[in-house]
């Protein structure tokens, strides 16, 4: 039997069947879930049963499902609902959804007429909380009707996922830094590293999704980051900006992960002209045949010497005596936990999907990681969080 994530069958409304339900669909494979699609009257008029069962595989669901269906593995999404489809829903029919074990998920549409802040008070206090509402977050051209809002399919994904997650870092604020960081040394050219952020946007999407509040201060990123109701990016440029977004964050956070690769030095002065290269004798604004530097704050060792502090995670981005410089950074930058990896091994850094990581504890353990994708790393490095949180 083909192993999947779990069930889920898609109720789809309106006109949103032609725009928003085939990504879905084919989102939520990628995934890994098995989909159906059952389409309401008004969906019906916008596609035949042939359509979605092209995309899932699946003949249309019936609807109401039947009780059997109605499993604990099953997620149940609405999406995209106007407020009149999810009113149209007979009272006993919802009922028994909800007396069910089945997960309930409703992605509400806003009309172009409707006002979000109504429409939304509207919904929560139609949606008894046996529903997780998908807060709707993007504009999305339905031709002549104009743009309804809506959370996009990738969103929908992520909170299918969070449905089946324990809620292990509820309530848990978690500030994390990624990606690299630019070192200006004119209006055109800087100093940075081959970080994408790819570890960092990791660690946000499944402390999000473990129900965290995540605070992201980022550097320039070549992998964007979830966009997610409980992530906050802040972005910045330079080392300098990293440490003084991190320091204005510290109070409201219990748990600090810095992935960020920032860099160590900066250029010593930076030129609001652009330095042009010449054969004369070196004025002023000529290109420098040496590029002096200065030394940038170090951000882990500024977190790791204050009390009180958060529980303090760091990396450690080594190519040789990997163990012998992750246990002296881990004690020098004073951290509870240390993620170190070697950055010459194939699969293992910058720029790849998966990470190797062996990651110290202040205590003496070490925990020897196999190569795994990097949304694996991150939630292998947060149970070490959940656990020492307790
Ligand atoms: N770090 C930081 N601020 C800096 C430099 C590094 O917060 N100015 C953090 C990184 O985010 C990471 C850890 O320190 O969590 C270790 O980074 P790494 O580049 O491996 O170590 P360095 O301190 O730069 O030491 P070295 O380059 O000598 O190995």
């Amino acid at each position: 039997m083909k192993f999947t994530l779990g069930s889920v069958t898609v109720l789809a409304d309106g006109p949103g069947v032609m725009v928003h339900t085939p990504p879905l669909l084919l989102q939520l494979q990628q995934a890994g879930y098995d989909v159906d699609v059952a389409a309401t009257p008004s969906a019906a008029l916008f596609t035949t049963p042939y359509a979605p069962a092209l995309l899932t595989g699946h003949p249309a669901a019936h609807w109401p499902l039947p009780d059997a269906a109605l499993t604990a593995n099953r997620a149940v999404l609405l999406a995209p609902s106007s407020l009149n489809a999810f009113k149209a829903i007979p009272p006993a029919e919802r009922q028994r959804l909800e007396n069910s074990p089945a997960g309930l998920l409703v992605a509400p549409a806003l009309l172009p007429a409707d006002n979000p802040a109504d429409a939304l008070d509207e919904w929560r206090q139609l949606a008894s909380p046996r529903w997780l509402v998908v807060p709707p977050t993007a504009h999305t051209p339905l031709g002549a009707l104009g743009d309804i809002l809506v959370a996009p399919p990738e969103t929908c994904v992520e909170w299918i996922r969070r449905w089946q997650t324990p809620q292990d870092l509820a309530g848990r604020r978690i500030l994390i830094t990624a990606g690299p960081t630019a070192e200006d040394i004119d209006p055109v050219r800087y100093l940075t590293n081959r970080s994408t952020g790819r570890m960092g946007g990791s660690l946000a999407r499944i402390a999000a999704r473990r129900g965290a509040t995540v605070t992201v201060v980022h550097g320039p990123l070549s992998c964007p980051l979830p966009t997610l109701p409980n992530i906050t990016p802040v972005p910045v440029r330079s080392a300098q900006q990293m440490f003084d977004a991190v320091d204005a964050h510290l109070n409201d956070c219990d748990v600090a992960i810095l992935c960020a690769a920032v860099a160590d030095y900066a250029p010593a002065t930076y030129s609001e002209l652009k330095l042009k290269k010449s054969d004369r004798p070196h004025s002023l604004w000529d290109m420098p045949d040496a590029l002096p530097l200065r030394r940038t704050p170090d951000i882990l060792a500024h977190l790791g010497a204050r009390s009180p502090r958060p529980f303090l995670v760091g990396f450690a981005a080594e190519s040789d005596h990997i163990e012998e410089n992750a246990r002296l950074k881990l004690m020098r930058k004073g951290c509870d936990l240390l993620c170190a990896n070697d950055i010459t091994e194939p699969g293992s850094g910058f720029a790849v999907s998966t990470n190797r990581v062996t990651i110290f504890t202040r205590t003496g353990d070490i925990h020897r990681l196999p190569q795994l994708d990097k949304d694996d790393v991150a939630r292998k490095i947060l149970d070490l969080v959940a656990e020492a949180l307790g």
